[in-house]
């Protein structure tokens, strides 16, 4: 027989020929001479019905159990699909308790319910189909860069810089217990990476454009729904780039031609999510893909902030960092669309941002994608390119040893380069309407929790 897997079976190029599939059974119906199974195979949203006779029952096919089926593809009778097989032989592989098994046939479990259960839950419909859509928007990324001429870098997990300087570093070292007075590893101490950047504007000093697309770490002792200890971030870099606007259009073009491509690539998938999971996200989705993303200035956002009639828990002053909270009203203003915020104060930006000449307010080049239901997407800024501006205020935090290298990058062939970095699970939250950053990751790490 012809192995198949199930999204294949379905074109009716193999009707009539013996086939065998493999996959796990979502549903049994017995009737007197016949048994009905449905089997997905994790390949697509589908499952294939299965039509036996009586005498292939057996007490061990049921919801869950892995099963092997050899048979005959048929034009199916039934309206709801067109191909069916008609078995010859079921195997089943594996027993699966109903009883103990923690999902029930026919029932929707909520996300909530399914986070319980890292190591079954991409046995349901809902988080297989989250995890098609994440394969999908990994590649719809790569396919955006790869169109418009960046190169991809391989930045380090590893490394020795605090490229945010927020101190939520996790510290790496060998798990061997040695002496007290062991030296680091790695002769200083290192950490797992919090972002690629600095090792991105190494190398857009030779290739101008490029990009990371990898996992980043960071110590938040946060329980919010939108932070993780371990998440993804897609990170670019240009070369030659003078202005914000040039890094919002690039910002804006990649969230629309990736959200495009994963809406196009994962009809069902996405249709699961935004018919029964998410219901009324669609809507959502498309007036963000329609609108031109609305760009303000920190200090009017401040002013917005300042007129709103909300009830803030952070109260608002020009100076202070934005919070989720004032995220999500900016976002309300915009009627519900992305917006860019630029200019923010210099001081709440990191060392690497470019000091914009305005005093007595003194902002930064920085920019930050907000989106609805979620708040920032995106942060990025021009870099200081300036020698001396970039060594005096190295030098008055202290850091002109540490990041010599990193003035080098000045003194040779340097160019006025900018970038951004997006969180690749707020990404997904976004598209699909998730409220809780822990549904949209295989396997969640966050503060007091790293199961498996
Ligand atoms: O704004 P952040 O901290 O920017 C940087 O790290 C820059 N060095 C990036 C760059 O310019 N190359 O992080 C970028 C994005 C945030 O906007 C947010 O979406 C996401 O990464 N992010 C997190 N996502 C999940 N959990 C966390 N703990 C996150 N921290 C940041
Ligand atoms: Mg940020």
């Amino acid at each position: 027989p012809l192995k198949l897997r199930i999204s294949q079976a379905f074109s009716t190029a193999d009707l009539g020929k013996s086939v065998k599939i493999q996959g796990w059974v979502r549903s049994v119906r017995t009737q007197k001479a016949h048994i009905f199974l449905h089997v997905n195979d994790g390949s697509s949203l589908q499952s294939l019905q299965v039509v036996a006779g009586a005498e292939l029952n057996d007490q061990l096919l049921t919801f869950g159990s892995a099963v092997e089926v050899t048979g005959i593809l048929k034009k199916s009778p039934h309206q709801k699909q067109a191909v069916e097989l008609e078995a010859q032989r079921i195997h089943v592989i594996g027993e699966c308790d109903p009883v103990d098994f923690p999902f029930k046939i026919k029932e929707r479990h909520n996300l909530e319910y399914l986070r319980q259960f890292p190591h079954l839950r991409c046995r349901t419909n809902a988080f297989s189909s989250l995890l098609r859509i994440r394969s999908e928007a990994t590649a719809a990324f790569h396919s955006f860069f790869k169109d418009n001429g960046f190169v991809q870098i391989h930045t380090p997990v590893i490394t020795s810089n605090d490229c945010e300087g927020a101190g939520e570093l996790f510290q790496v070292e060998p798990s061997s217990v040695g002496d007290a007075h062991r030296e680091f590893f790695f002769s200083v101490p290192a950490f797992l990476t919090v972002s690629g950047q600095l090792h991105l504007e190494v190398m857009s000093g030779a290739f101008s454009r490029v990009y990371t697309f990898g996992p980043t770490f960071r110590a938040e002792n946060s329980q919010s729904r939108r932070h993780l200890a371990e998440f993804y971030m897609v990170e670019a870099e240009l070369g030659f780039l003078r202005s914000l606007n040039d890094l919002t259009k690039v910002m804006e073009d990649m969230f629309k031609s990736t959200t495009e491509q994963v809406l196009a690539r994962c009809v069902e998938d996405v249709d699961l999510f935004h018919r029964h999971v998410t219901p009324g996200h669609r809507a959502s989705v498309d007036a963000m893909l329609k609108s031109s993303f609305p760009v303000m200035s920190y200090s009017e956002a401040v002013e917005i902030l300042g007129r709103s009639t909300e009830n803030f828990t952070f109260p608002v002053d020009w100076g202070c960092d934005l919070k989720t909270e004032h995220e999500k009203h900016l976002v309300k203003h915009c009627g519900n669309v992305p917006v860019f915020v630029t200019d923010y104060p210099y001081r709440l930006k990191p060392f690497y941002a470019r000091a914009n000449q305005d005093p007595p307010q003194n902002t930064a080049a920085a920019v930050d994608l907000l989106v609805p239901g979620v708040g920032e997407l995106c942060g990025g800024s021009l870099r200081e390119e300036r020698l001396d501006v970039l060594t005096a205020h190295l030098e008055d935090a202290g850091l002109e040893d540490t990041y010599d290298w990193y003035l080098d990058l000045r003194r040779f062939g340097s160019v006025p380069h900018g970038g951004f970095g997006l969180g690749f699970e707020r990404f997904l939250q976004c598209v699909l309407g998730v409220d809780n950053i822990k549904d949209v990751i295989p396997f969640p790490r966050y503060s007091h929790s790293c199961l498996l």
